[in-house]
């Protein structure tokens, strides 16, 4: 099995839970995996700071790249990254990255992914959408990208904001192809 690479974009949407969660899960997922690169952008640590109250960002044993680092890796196609989650997705980050606007490295990596026709999930969380959101979503979607809404399923029965936040950290892993055992309608 070939090992994953694969880069996690955290912007400052509301929802850092889904990308603790995820980082998480890519720990347990760990043999699947060769590396995880990870890019914060500032408002990112912020609504991680106001919404977790923490700072456990810093504890992850992943790579972590400053936003401004265009030496990173996956910065350019050679690097070979196959998989780009930017969990939780800004508008801003959205739309910078439909207009191809490569200005910090979360956009210059989304720009390298989608050019190399890799796998991009964009987890979007607002509510509701502007007719730019939802252009910038289809520009996305018809570059290959793909568009996975922060939209909890209730059919698991989850007790707990994590375990109801899981849901959509289940379905994103599901995209990205990893494997993992999670809840699955109607199976034993
Ligand atoms: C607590 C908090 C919650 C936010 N929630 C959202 C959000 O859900 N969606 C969004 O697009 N921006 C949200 N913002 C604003 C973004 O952080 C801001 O637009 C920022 O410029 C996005 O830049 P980035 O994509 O580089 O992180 C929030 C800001 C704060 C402080």
């Amino acid at each position: 099995m070939n090992k994953r690479k694969l880069i996690v974009a955290i912007t400052g949407a509301s929802g850092s839970v889904y990308a603790k969660l995820l980082l998480d899960s890519l720990l347990r997922l760990a043999d699947q995996i060769e590396k995880v690169g990870v890019v914060m952008s500032d408002n990112a640590k912020e609504v991680w700071r106001f919404e977790l109250g923490n700072q456990d960002y810093n504890h992850y044993p992943f790579t972590f790249y400053p936003k401004m680092d265009f030496n990173a890796p996956f910065a350019s196609g050679s690097a070979k990254y196959d998989t780009m989650i930017i969990i939780p997705c800004s508008m801003g980050t959205l739309g910078r990255i439909a207009q191809g606007i490569s200005n910090d490295l979360i956009s210059r990596a989304a720009d390298v992914i989608l050019k190399e026709r890799r796998k991009l999930i964009a987890v979007v969380r607002d509510t509701p959408f502007s007719l730019i959101h939802i252009n910038n979503m289809k520009t996305l979607t018809e570059a290959g990208g793909i568009i996975c809404p922060a939209s909890p399923s209730f059919y698991s029965i989850p007790k707990t904001i994590e375990e109801l936040a899981q849901t959509v950290v289940s379905r994103v892993i599901d995209l990205a192809g990893l494997e993992q055992d999670s809840y699955r309608w109607n199976e034993e």
